[in-house]
């Protein structure tokens, strides 16, 4: 059966050629939050909810992009001589810093393409969707102009989506979306190692609870954030850092050795910023362990805690998702609950026993549009693969 996708695509763009389909997931971070540019760990996992792409090879150099999420846009039109970014290219940004990357990488792009995308991520949410765009497009690329897996592996494609996002989206992230979205695994989380890019999975077996987000709805741009302040924060603590003790990153230090040398970070705020980084890979070292030994209170408590630091510590949380996290830390029935990706906004994670999901959207959700005004939405999730042709 034609998927309602490919009748869309060819609907606008015309039935003939090889079609083909992609997906790419949205990813939650259950712990390890703001490590992945300071050397530590992160501890993601992919969702069921992604962005499709429907895509056929052109013979010219045109490009034209459709988004079922961005309909008022209409057909956008460029091509391969145009890949800069402009702010008014709006989500085109991303396949065509995509395209960009892989030229950069020394694969020739020199036909253009036509592109549906639909994705039911909610944007800007902090789940990822711009992560899950680049990974569809990279799988994309790969696919039609490419052919080969064996040179162009997933976690290349999720290197040329951070290269992308930092130099062709000006956005100066880490490696943790991408990654997620790229090498996600059904009913797995990835304990992946930012250092040198080591990763196991760990299997979620959550028998009698279920992953709860709450998206905020408060809408944040991590470009026109404070991530990249954040970030030239703890690069500068680090450097303080170096003169007293020979690290690398922050994430080299245990709690104990950064209490030892912290006296060299010169100003309060720069070692709330690296007492946050240190501190948070610890406590994503230990949540994993918590996990294995089958404690998982102990893995809540240590969400809650993430939360605490990113809260007093990092500072990027605000009133809307700390409204959030302190009502789900208040409900019956609830393992633990934090924000969840770059903050500012975007989303929180909680675990909710089964029997308690219903109670808690209900209040949490009174209690954020009683004290924010307007209404968080809530979604159980499930996790599942990374980026993929779908046949
Ligand atoms: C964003 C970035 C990631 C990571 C998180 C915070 O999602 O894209 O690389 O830094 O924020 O953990």
């Amino acid at each position: 059966m034609k998927s309602p996708l490919v009748e869309k695509f060819q609907e606008l763009f015309g039935a003939e050629g090889n079609i083909r389909s992609y997906f790419a997931p949205g990813r939650v971070n259950l712990i390890g939050e703001h490590t992945d540019y300071n050397g530590g760990h992160v501890f993601p996992c992919a969702l069921t909810i992604g962005t499709y792409a429907v895509v056929r090879k052109r013979e010219d150099r045109r490009l034209r992009f459709y988004s079922m999420n961005f309909e008022q846009l209409g057909m956008v039109e460029s091509s391969l001589d145009d890949l800069v970014w402009k702010k008014e290219a709006q989500w085109t940004n991303y396949p065509k810093g995509m395209i960009w990357t892989f030229q950069q990488k020394g694969f020739a792009i020199e036909q253009g393409f036509d592109m549906l995308l639909f994705g039911n991520i909610p944007n800007a949410s902090g789940l990822s969707s711009s992560a899950s765009v680049e990974v569809v497009t990279g799988v994309a690329l790969r696919d039609l102009y490419v052919g080969n897996t064996e040179e162009i592996s997933m976690i290349d494609i999720a290197l040329y989506g951070q290269y992308s996002e930092n130099h062709f989206n000006g956005v100066n992230c880490g490696i943790m979306d991408q990654f997620a979205v790229a090498m996600g695994k059904k009913d797995q989380a990835i304990f992946l190692n930012t250092s040198d890019l080591s990763y196991t999975y760990a299997p979620i077996k959550l028998k009698n609870e279920k992953i709860v987000i709450a998206c905020s709805n408060k809408k944040r741009g991590l470009g026109d954030s404070k991530y990249n302040e954040r970030r030239a924060e703890c690069e500068e603590a680090l450097a303080e850092l170096q003169k007293v003790v020979d690290v690398k990153s922050l994430g080299e230090l245990t709690e104990e050795a950064f209490e030892q040398y912290k006296d060299a970070i010169k100003s309060p705020v720069r070692m709330r910023r690296a007492r946050h980084a240190v501190y948070e890979n610890q406590r994503t070292l230990q949540a994993v362990e918590a996990l294995k030994a089958g404690d998982l209170a102990a893995f809540g408590a240590l969400m809650n805690a993430s939360h605490i630091s990113l809260r007093d510590d990092y500072e990027v949380t605000g009133k809307e998702l700390d409204t959030l996290v302190e009502a789900a830390w208040k409900q019956p029935g609830v393992i633990g609950s934090r924000m969840t990706g770059a903050g500012f906004g975007g989303c929180t994670v909680s675990i909710v026993e089964n029997q308690a999901v219903d109670a808690f959207i209900r209040n949490v959700g009174k209690i954020y549009v009683d004290t924010i005004g307007y209404e968080a939405d809530f979604y159980v999730v499930e996790i599942g693969d990374g980026g993929q042709v779908l046949e």
